[in-house]
Protein backbone atom coordinates (compact mmCIF):
# COMPACT_ATOMS: atom_id res chain seq x y z
CA UNK A 1 0.00 0.00 0.00
CA UNK A 2 1.44 3.19 -1.28
CA UNK A 3 0.66 6.49 1.02
CA UNK A 4 -0.16 9.52 -1.25
CA UNK A 5 -0.72 13.18 0.40
CA UNK A 6 -2.52 15.37 -1.48
CA UNK A 7 -1.95 19.14 -2.15
CA UNK A 8 -4.14 21.80 -2.38
CA UNK A 9 -7.90 20.41 -1.89
CA UNK A 10 -10.00 22.93 -4.25
CA UNK A 11 -12.46 21.85 -7.17
CA UNK A 12 -10.25 19.25 -8.56
CA UNK A 13 -8.65 18.29 -5.33
CA UNK A 14 -12.17 17.49 -3.99
CA UNK A 15 -12.33 15.00 -7.04
CA UNK A 16 -9.13 13.39 -6.33
CA UNK A 17 -9.19 12.89 -2.95
CA UNK A 18 -13.10 11.31 -3.10
CA UNK A 19 -11.05 8.52 -5.52
CA UNK A 20 -8.43 7.36 -2.86
CA UNK A 21 -10.84 5.34 -0.54
CA UNK A 22 -11.80 3.22 -3.97
CA UNK A 23 -8.56 3.11 -5.48
CA UNK A 24 -6.28 -0.69 -4.55
CA UNK A 25 -2.66 -0.22 -3.62
CA UNK A 26 -3.08 3.52 -2.64
CA UNK A 27 -4.10 5.27 0.91
CA UNK A 28 -4.90 8.49 1.65
CA UNK A 29 -2.21 9.71 4.22
CA UNK A 30 -1.93 13.27 4.85
CA UNK A 31 -3.81 16.36 3.33
CA UNK A 32 -1.88 20.00 2.26
CA UNK A 33 -3.60 23.33 1.45
CA UNK A 34 -2.54 26.64 2.29
CA UNK A 35 -5.67 28.16 3.40
CA UNK A 36 -6.19 26.59 6.73
CA UNK A 37 -10.16 25.98 6.63
CA UNK A 38 -9.70 24.33 3.68
CA UNK A 39 -6.79 21.99 4.92
CA UNK A 40 -8.56 20.95 8.36
CA UNK A 41 -12.12 20.33 6.78
CA UNK A 42 -10.31 17.97 3.88
CA UNK A 43 -8.27 16.39 6.81
CA UNK A 44 -11.32 15.84 9.32
CA UNK A 45 -13.71 14.84 6.23
CA UNK A 46 -10.72 12.50 5.21
CA UNK A 47 -9.44 11.32 8.55
CA UNK A 48 -6.20 12.35 7.70
CA UNK A 49 -3.27 14.45 9.42
CA UNK A 50 -3.55 18.27 7.50
CA UNK A 51 -0.63 20.89 6.50
CA UNK A 52 -1.11 24.36 5.29
CA UNK A 53 2.41 24.13 4.03
CA UNK A 54 3.72 20.62 1.49
CA UNK A 55 7.36 21.08 3.04
CA UNK A 56 5.98 20.66 6.65
CA UNK A 57 4.15 17.93 5.26
CA UNK A 58 6.69 15.85 3.57
CA UNK A 59 8.82 16.47 6.88
CA UNK A 60 6.42 14.54 9.05
CA UNK A 61 5.26 12.18 6.85
CA UNK A 62 6.73 9.28 5.44
CA UNK A 63 5.22 9.39 1.98
CA UNK A 64 5.46 7.27 -1.15
CA UNK A 65 3.71 9.71 -3.58
CA UNK A 66 2.04 12.92 -3.66
CA UNK A 67 -0.83 14.39 -5.82
CA UNK A 68 -0.61 18.08 -6.67
CA UNK A 69 -3.91 19.99 -7.48
CA UNK A 70 -2.54 23.68 -6.38
CA UNK A 71 -3.38 26.20 -9.41
CA UNK A 72 -0.31 25.70 -11.67
CA UNK A 73 1.90 28.22 -10.19
CA UNK A 74 2.76 25.90 -7.49
CA UNK A 75 2.80 22.78 -9.30
CA UNK A 76 6.54 23.44 -10.07
CA UNK A 77 8.28 23.98 -5.98
CA UNK A 78 5.83 21.17 -4.44
CA UNK A 79 6.99 18.46 -7.21
CA UNK A 80 10.58 19.27 -6.89
CA UNK A 81 10.44 19.33 -3.20
CA UNK A 82 8.39 15.96 -3.33
CA UNK A 83 10.57 14.38 -6.02
CA UNK A 84 13.49 15.51 -3.74
CA UNK A 85 12.47 13.08 -1.17
CA UNK A 86 12.09 10.62 -3.38
CA UNK A 87 8.23 10.78 -3.57
CA UNK A 88 6.25 10.00 -6.89
CA UNK A 89 4.50 12.59 -8.41
CA UNK A 90 0.51 12.87 -10.19
CA UNK A 91 0.68 16.76 -10.74
CA UNK A 92 -2.48 18.62 -12.23
CA UNK A 93 -2.48 20.00 -16.05
CA UNK A 94 -1.10 22.17 -16.47
CA UNK A 95 2.18 20.68 -15.15
CA UNK A 96 4.03 23.45 -14.81
CA UNK A 97 3.45 27.20 -16.15
CA UNK A 98 6.83 27.36 -17.97
CA UNK A 99 8.54 25.26 -20.47
CA UNK A 100 12.22 25.32 -18.13
CA UNK A 101 10.14 24.30 -14.98
CA UNK A 102 8.41 21.98 -17.32
CA UNK A 103 11.92 20.46 -18.13
CA UNK A 104 13.08 20.73 -14.68
CA UNK A 105 10.48 18.54 -13.09
CA UNK A 106 10.78 15.49 -15.65
CA UNK A 107 14.66 15.84 -15.72
CA UNK A 108 14.25 15.49 -11.52
CA UNK A 109 12.14 12.43 -11.36
CA UNK A 110 14.79 10.79 -14.06
CA UNK A 111 17.42 11.96 -11.78
CA UNK A 112 15.70 10.64 -8.55
CA UNK A 113 14.05 7.71 -10.31
CA UNK A 114 10.62 8.34 -9.42
CA UNK A 115 7.41 8.54 -11.36
CA UNK A 116 6.10 12.22 -12.60
CA UNK A 117 2.49 11.30 -14.17
CA UNK A 118 0.95 14.40 -15.77
CA UNK A 119 -2.77 14.30 -14.91
CA UNK A 120 -4.19 14.30 -18.44
CA UNK A 121 -7.58 12.72 -17.20
CA UNK A 122 -9.36 12.37 -20.86
CA UNK A 123 -6.80 9.85 -21.20
CA UNK A 124 -8.75 7.49 -19.23
CA UNK A 125 -12.15 8.30 -20.63
CA UNK A 126 -13.42 4.92 -21.67
CA UNK A 127 -15.26 7.13 -24.94
CA UNK A 128 -11.91 7.83 -25.37
CA UNK A 129 -10.49 4.92 -24.99
CA UNK A 130 -13.00 3.24 -27.27
CA UNK A 131 -12.18 6.09 -29.81
CA UNK A 132 -8.22 4.83 -29.55
CA UNK A 133 -9.56 1.23 -29.95
CA UNK A 134 -11.12 2.01 -33.00
CA UNK A 135 -8.10 3.94 -34.61
CA UNK A 136 -5.93 1.15 -33.53
CA UNK A 137 -8.02 -1.50 -34.78
CA UNK A 138 -7.58 0.11 -38.29
CA UNK A 139 -11.71 0.63 -38.49
CA UNK A 140 -11.47 4.49 -39.51
CA UNK A 141 -8.34 3.86 -42.08
CA UNK A 142 -5.48 6.60 -42.17
CA UNK A 143 -6.54 9.54 -39.62
CA UNK A 144 -6.36 12.66 -41.80
CA UNK A 145 -8.44 14.93 -40.16
CA UNK A 146 -9.33 15.72 -36.08
CA UNK A 147 -11.32 18.33 -34.58
CA UNK A 148 -11.77 19.19 -30.90
CA UNK A 149 -13.67 21.62 -29.34
CA UNK A 150 -13.88 22.05 -25.39
CA UNK A 151 -15.78 25.24 -24.15
CA UNK A 152 -18.52 26.48 -22.55
CA UNK A 153 -19.20 29.74 -20.47
CA UNK A 154 -17.21 30.45 -17.45
CA UNK A 155 -18.85 33.39 -15.38
CA UNK A 156 -16.91 35.20 -13.28
CA UNK A 157 -13.28 34.03 -14.43
CA UNK A 158 -12.13 37.75 -14.14
CA UNK A 159 -12.41 37.25 -10.53
CA UNK A 160 -9.94 33.72 -10.52
CA UNK A 161 -6.72 32.69 -10.59
CA UNK A 162 -7.62 31.58 -13.99
CA UNK A 163 -7.15 34.73 -16.16
CA UNK A 164 -4.15 35.68 -13.42
CA UNK A 165 -0.97 34.89 -16.24
CA UNK A 166 1.02 34.63 -13.02
CA UNK A 167 -0.74 31.75 -11.21
CA UNK A 168 -1.94 30.02 -14.63
CA UNK A 169 0.69 30.60 -16.46
CA UNK A 170 -1.91 32.24 -19.41
CA UNK A 171 -4.73 31.37 -20.75
CA UNK A 172 -7.48 29.25 -21.98
CA UNK A 173 -4.85 27.40 -23.87
CA UNK A 174 -3.11 26.78 -20.51
CA UNK A 175 -6.72 25.80 -19.00
CA UNK A 176 -8.33 23.69 -21.37
CA UNK A 177 -6.39 23.48 -24.61
CA UNK A 178 -4.25 21.71 -22.79
CA UNK A 179 -6.07 18.62 -22.45
CA UNK A 180 -6.66 19.10 -26.19
CA UNK A 181 -3.26 19.05 -27.27
CA UNK A 182 -2.63 15.40 -25.15
CA UNK A 183 -5.88 14.03 -26.91
CA UNK A 184 -4.34 14.90 -30.17
CA UNK A 185 -1.03 13.36 -28.98
CA UNK A 186 -2.58 10.51 -27.67
CA UNK A 187 -5.08 9.68 -30.59
CA UNK A 188 -3.08 10.91 -33.62
CA UNK A 189 0.66 11.25 -32.42
CA UNK A 190 3.56 13.76 -32.13
CA UNK A 191 2.78 16.67 -32.95
CA UNK A 192 5.31 18.58 -34.97
CA UNK A 193 3.66 21.92 -36.21
CA UNK A 194 1.75 24.47 -34.37
CA UNK A 195 -0.49 27.63 -35.45
CA UNK A 196 -2.82 29.69 -33.31
CA UNK A 197 -4.49 32.31 -33.18
CA UNK A 198 -6.19 33.93 -30.22
CA UNK A 199 -8.17 36.67 -28.91
CA UNK A 200 -9.90 38.32 -25.34
CA UNK A 201 -13.18 39.45 -24.94
CA UNK A 202 -13.78 39.27 -21.77
CA UNK A 203 -13.14 42.86 -19.71
CA UNK A 204 -10.30 43.17 -17.32
CA UNK A 205 -8.54 40.35 -18.40
CA UNK A 206 -5.15 40.29 -20.31
CA UNK A 207 -5.02 36.58 -21.26
CA UNK A 208 -6.98 34.76 -24.24
CA UNK A 209 -10.85 33.77 -23.53
CA UNK A 210 -10.98 32.15 -27.53
CA UNK A 211 -8.79 30.34 -29.22
CA UNK A 212 -7.50 28.29 -32.19
CA UNK A 213 -4.98 25.67 -32.73
CA UNK A 214 -3.96 24.25 -35.97
CA UNK A 215 -1.44 21.21 -34.84
CA UNK A 216 -0.07 18.75 -37.41
CA UNK A 217 1.09 15.00 -36.35
CA UNK A 218 3.89 12.95 -37.60
CA UNK A 219 1.64 11.26 -39.53
CA UNK A 220 0.24 13.73 -41.29
CA UNK A 221 -2.98 14.45 -39.80
CA UNK A 222 -4.23 17.78 -39.21
CA UNK A 223 -5.99 18.83 -35.76
CA UNK A 224 -8.44 21.85 -35.14
CA UNK A 225 -8.37 22.31 -31.83
CA UNK A 226 -10.71 25.33 -30.18
CA UNK A 227 -11.63 26.48 -26.93
CA UNK A 228 -13.51 29.45 -25.42
CA UNK A 229 -14.70 30.38 -22.05
CA UNK A 230 -17.48 32.92 -23.48
CA UNK A 231 -19.70 30.11 -25.46
CA UNK A 232 -22.67 29.21 -23.38
CA UNK A 233 -24.40 25.88 -25.11
CA UNK A 234 -20.87 24.97 -26.80
CA UNK A 235 -20.64 21.61 -28.25
CA UNK A 236 -17.37 19.74 -26.12
CA UNK A 237 -16.23 17.14 -28.62
CA UNK A 238 -13.68 14.83 -30.33
CA UNK A 239 -14.34 14.36 -33.85
CA UNK A 240 -11.92 11.72 -35.51
CA UNK A 241 -12.22 11.30 -38.87
CA UNK A 242 -10.02 8.28 -41.30
CA UNK A 243 -10.09 7.59 -44.94
CA UNK A 244 -12.34 4.46 -44.02
CA UNK A 245 -14.48 5.75 -40.76
CA UNK A 246 -15.03 8.27 -38.10
CA UNK A 247 -15.12 8.54 -34.42
CA UNK A 248 -17.14 11.38 -32.59
CA UNK A 249 -16.79 11.67 -28.37
CA UNK A 250 -19.29 13.60 -27.62
CA UNK A 251 -19.19 14.53 -23.99
CA UNK A 252 -22.25 16.41 -24.21
CA UNK A 253 -24.75 13.63 -25.09
CA UNK A 254 -22.26 10.90 -23.74
CA UNK A 255 -20.55 7.88 -25.38
CA UNK A 256 -18.64 7.66 -28.71
CA UNK A 257 -20.31 7.09 -32.10
CA UNK A 258 -18.38 4.97 -35.10
CA UNK A 259 -18.96 4.68 -38.28
CA UNK A 260 -16.55 3.01 -41.18
CA UNK A 261 -17.50 3.64 -44.33
CA UNK A 262 -19.34 0.47 -45.18
CA UNK A 263 -21.39 0.66 -42.21
CA UNK A 264 -24.86 1.16 -42.61
CA UNK A 265 -25.31 3.20 -39.34
CA UNK A 266 -23.79 4.52 -36.73
CA UNK A 267 -22.41 2.34 -33.57
CA UNK A 268 -22.42 3.33 -30.16
CA UNK A 269 -20.28 0.62 -28.28
CA UNK A 270 -21.95 -0.01 -24.73
CA UNK A 271 -20.10 1.90 -21.77
CA UNK A 272 -18.90 0.42 -18.89
CA UNK A 273 -18.24 2.44 -16.79
CA UNK A 274 -20.25 5.68 -15.49
CA UNK A 275 -19.44 8.84 -18.17
CA UNK A 276 -17.56 11.62 -15.80
CA UNK A 277 -15.95 11.27 -12.64
CA UNK A 278 -14.69 7.10 -13.92
CA UNK A 279 -11.36 9.14 -15.68
CA UNK A 280 -10.48 10.49 -12.37
CA UNK A 281 -11.04 6.88 -10.56
CA UNK A 282 -8.94 5.73 -13.63
CA UNK A 283 -6.36 7.85 -13.48
CA UNK A 284 -5.49 7.69 -10.25
CA UNK A 285 -6.10 4.05 -9.92
CA UNK A 286 -3.44 3.67 -13.06
CA UNK A 287 -0.91 5.60 -10.82
CA UNK A 288 -0.95 2.93 -7.92
CA UNK A 289 -0.44 0.40 -10.30
CA UNK A 290 2.35 1.99 -12.16
CA UNK A 291 3.77 2.55 -8.31
CA UNK A 292 3.18 -0.51 -7.52
CA UNK A 293 4.63 -2.33 -10.75
CA UNK A 294 1.09 -3.55 -11.63
CA UNK A 295 1.49 -1.12 -14.80
CA UNK A 296 3.79 0.50 -17.15
CA UNK A 297 3.11 4.04 -17.45
CA UNK A 298 0.61 5.20 -19.96
CA UNK A 299 1.00 8.87 -19.67
CA UNK A 300 4.00 10.40 -18.20
CA UNK A 301 6.05 13.81 -16.97
CA UNK A 302 6.86 14.22 -20.54
CA UNK A 303 3.46 14.16 -21.88
CA UNK A 304 2.98 16.96 -19.33
CA UNK A 305 5.96 18.58 -20.32
CA UNK A 306 4.99 18.53 -24.38
CA UNK A 307 1.48 19.96 -23.55
CA UNK A 308 2.95 22.95 -22.19
CA UNK A 309 5.75 22.97 -25.50
CA UNK A 310 3.25 22.79 -28.03
CA UNK A 311 1.58 26.18 -26.10
CA UNK A 312 4.44 27.91 -26.00
CA UNK A 313 4.82 27.68 -29.62
CA UNK A 314 1.40 28.52 -29.82
CA UNK A 315 1.69 31.58 -28.30
CA UNK A 316 4.59 32.43 -30.44
CA UNK A 317 2.32 32.16 -33.58
CA UNK A 318 -0.21 34.40 -31.64
CA UNK A 319 1.95 36.82 -31.06
CA UNK A 320 4.32 36.88 -34.43
N1 LIG B 1 -8.16 17.61 -14.93
C1 LIG B 1 -9.19 18.42 -14.89
O1 LIG B 1 -10.23 18.16 -15.50
C2 LIG B 1 -9.10 19.66 -14.07
C3 LIG B 1 -10.26 20.34 -13.70
C4 LIG B 1 -10.13 21.50 -12.92
C5 LIG B 1 -8.88 21.95 -12.53
N2 LIG B 1 -7.77 21.29 -12.92
C6 LIG B 1 -6.43 21.75 -12.53
O2 LIG B 1 -6.25 21.47 -11.14
C7 LIG B 1 -5.51 22.51 -10.52
C8 LIG B 1 -6.37 23.12 -9.40
O3 LIG B 1 -7.55 23.67 -9.96
P1 LIG B 1 -8.87 23.88 -9.07
O4 LIG B 1 -9.95 24.21 -10.02
O5 LIG B 1 -9.03 22.75 -8.14
O6 LIG B 1 -8.44 25.19 -8.26
P2 LIG B 1 -9.04 25.69 -6.87
O7 LIG B 1 -8.71 27.13 -6.78
O8 LIG B 1 -10.46 25.27 -6.74
O9 LIG B 1 -8.22 24.85 -5.79
C9 LIG B 1 -6.84 25.03 -5.60
C10 LIG B 1 -6.53 24.79 -4.13
O10 LIG B 1 -5.13 24.86 -3.94
C11 LIG B 1 -4.88 25.61 -2.74
N3 LIG B 1 -3.53 26.16 -2.85
C12 LIG B 1 -3.11 27.27 -3.53
N4 LIG B 1 -1.77 27.40 -3.41
C13 LIG B 1 -1.34 26.38 -2.64
C14 LIG B 1 -0.07 25.97 -2.19
N5 LIG B 1 1.04 26.65 -2.51
N6 LIG B 1 0.01 24.86 -1.41
C15 LIG B 1 -1.09 24.17 -1.07
N7 LIG B 1 -2.33 24.51 -1.49
C16 LIG B 1 -2.45 25.59 -2.28
C17 LIG B 1 -5.98 26.65 -2.70
O11 LIG B 1 -6.18 27.15 -1.37
C18 LIG B 1 -7.17 25.83 -3.20
O12 LIG B 1 -7.85 25.18 -2.15
C19 LIG B 1 -5.14 23.48 -11.62
O13 LIG B 1 -3.87 23.17 -12.12
C20 LIG B 1 -6.22 23.25 -12.67
O14 LIG B 1 -5.83 23.60 -13.97
C21 LIG B 1 -7.86 20.14 -13.65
Amino acid sequence: MKKVGVIGCGGIGGVHLSQYAKVDGLTLAAVCDSDPAKAQKAGETHGVPFYTSHQEMLEKESLDAVDICTPPAFHYQAAMDAIDKGCAVLCEKPMAVSVEQGKAMVEAAARKGVFLMAAFCHRFHEPVALAKAAIESGKLGKVVSFRNRFAGKFAGVENTWFSKKEISGGGNFMDTTVHSIDLFRFLTGEVVNVVAKASTSIPGISVEDTGVMLLESENGTIGTLECSWLTPNSENIVEIYGDRGTAIVDYNRGGVRIKGADDADWGQPELTLPEWDHRFHLEIQHFGDVLNGKASPKVSGFDGLRAIEIIAQAYASVNK
